[in-house]
């Protein structure tokens, strides 16, 4: 039986691509890449984790197309030079050339690498994104930001460089951890966050039986989520404006991840669902939005078992001031200001330029206080 599969176009004229959701894609991506390809072969970069998983049924999937693979360690270590340059060298070494298409089958951190590699590989090849991950599905794999982290932050080095093609299959969700299955819930629900109200409570009545297996609603969530991005990221590509909304949730995020070390204790869709909490709680103090509104959030996080508070992540953290000085570093510092986006209420987001830090160092140093 065939399932229905969802197209979402990302109309970016000479750059546009078709974003492909639902079950079964990994069996069919031969018929997928194909109008894809001038000769049959392509090279696949994925990691030891997910190859393990995945890589079979998409060698099968590509049925006559030939395909040579590389696996990477797994996690976000791999996300910097070494592991950059070793994909870079590998694919010189396979002879990709101009015309081929490189194909990244893993989360955010394979996508985000290998999409840099392509866009660097002999001035740009293209390249297809296979998303293993929720996270990489509805938000990293499209939009063509790529890239890999610095010793001076994270995603400091990159391009922008759009897919050809995206296949979020949904039945590889059902390979995930619970965690990591929430983690990217994170940034669903995000989704509805910043600017439609409508879905959140969708979302509310839908996230348990989302989370719990139901492929109907897992597909429906991943498809009107890409449909918002790429709706926002046709508008603005380059993020010189509205794309910014994207980022709700990730200033404390940032900051959060650099304060514990990039490491177990916070995976980076759990920094934005805090994130996204401790921005609704900011905008109310500021008078913004309702008291409701963070309560609501916070009640969502909490009912889907999603960390929520700073008190929710394990071992310690630095006092606000010193979390308000790793935001410094964040790409949306402008003129040495600190950006974040708030809320007028759920669904109703914006960038504000002009916070009030003390009250940033209020909401932080009161979630501190909490945990003690
Ligand atoms: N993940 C945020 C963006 O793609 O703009």
């Amino acid at each position: 039986m065939t399932e229905a599969v969802d197209t979402v176009h990302v109309d970016l004229g000479a750059r546009a691509y078709d974003v492909r959701i639902g079950r079964g894609l990994l069996g069919r991506a031969g018929a997928e890449i194909s109008p894809l390809l001038k000769r049959k072969r392509v090279t696949v970069v994925t990691d030891e984790t997910v190859g393990a998983l995945h890589l079979s049924a998409l060698r099968e999937g590509l049925g006559d197309i030939a395909m040579t693979s590389l696996a990477l360690p797994a996690g976000e270590g791999t996300k910097g030079w070494p592991e950059f340059s070793r994909t870079v060298e590998w694919l010189l070494a396979e002879k990709v050339e101009r015309r081929d298409v490189v194909v990244a089958l893993g989360g955010g951190v394979i996508g985000d690498l290998v999409g840099f590699a392509a866009a660097v590989l002999r001035r740009g090849v293209r390249f297809v994104q296979v998303p293993t991950s929720l996270l990489a599905q509805v938000d990293s794999s499209v939009g063509g930001k790529t890239g890999i982290n610095s010793v001076h932050g994270k995603n400091l080095v990159g391009a922008f460089h759009q897919p050809s093609l995206v296949l979020a299959d949904i039945d590889v969700l059902g390979t995930l951890p619970k965690r990591d299955f929430l983690a990217g819930y994170g940034e669903v629900v995000k989704y509805g966050l910043l600017g439609d109200a409508a879905f959140f409570e969708w979302l509310e009545k839908h996230g348990y039986a989302l989370a719990g297996g139901d492929l109907a609603a897992r597909q429906q969530a991943v498809q009107h989520s890409v449909m918002m991005k790429a709706r926002i990221v046709e508008r603005d590509e380059t993020e010189e404006g509205e794309r910014a909304l994207l980022n709700l949730g990730h200033t404390f995020c940032h900051a959060l991840e650099s304060a514990t070390g990039y490491s177990s204790r916070l995976l980076h869709g759990e920094g934005v669902a805090i994130g996204c909490a401790l921005a609704f709680e900011v905008s109310q103090r500021l008078g913004l939005c309702s008291q409701e509104a963070p309560s609501r959030v916070r009640a969502h996080l909490k009912a889907m078992g999603m960390k929520c508070d700073l008190s929710d992540i394990p071992g310690d953290l630095p006092d606000a001031d010193a979390l308000i000085g790793l935001m410094g570093q964040d790409k949306k510092v402008v003129d040495g200001r600190l950006r974040f986006i708030l809320a007028r209420s759920i669904g109703e987001a914006f960038v504000a330029d002009n916070v009030d830090t003390g009250v940033v160092r209020a909401v932080l140093t009161e979630s501190l206080m909490n945990r003690r």
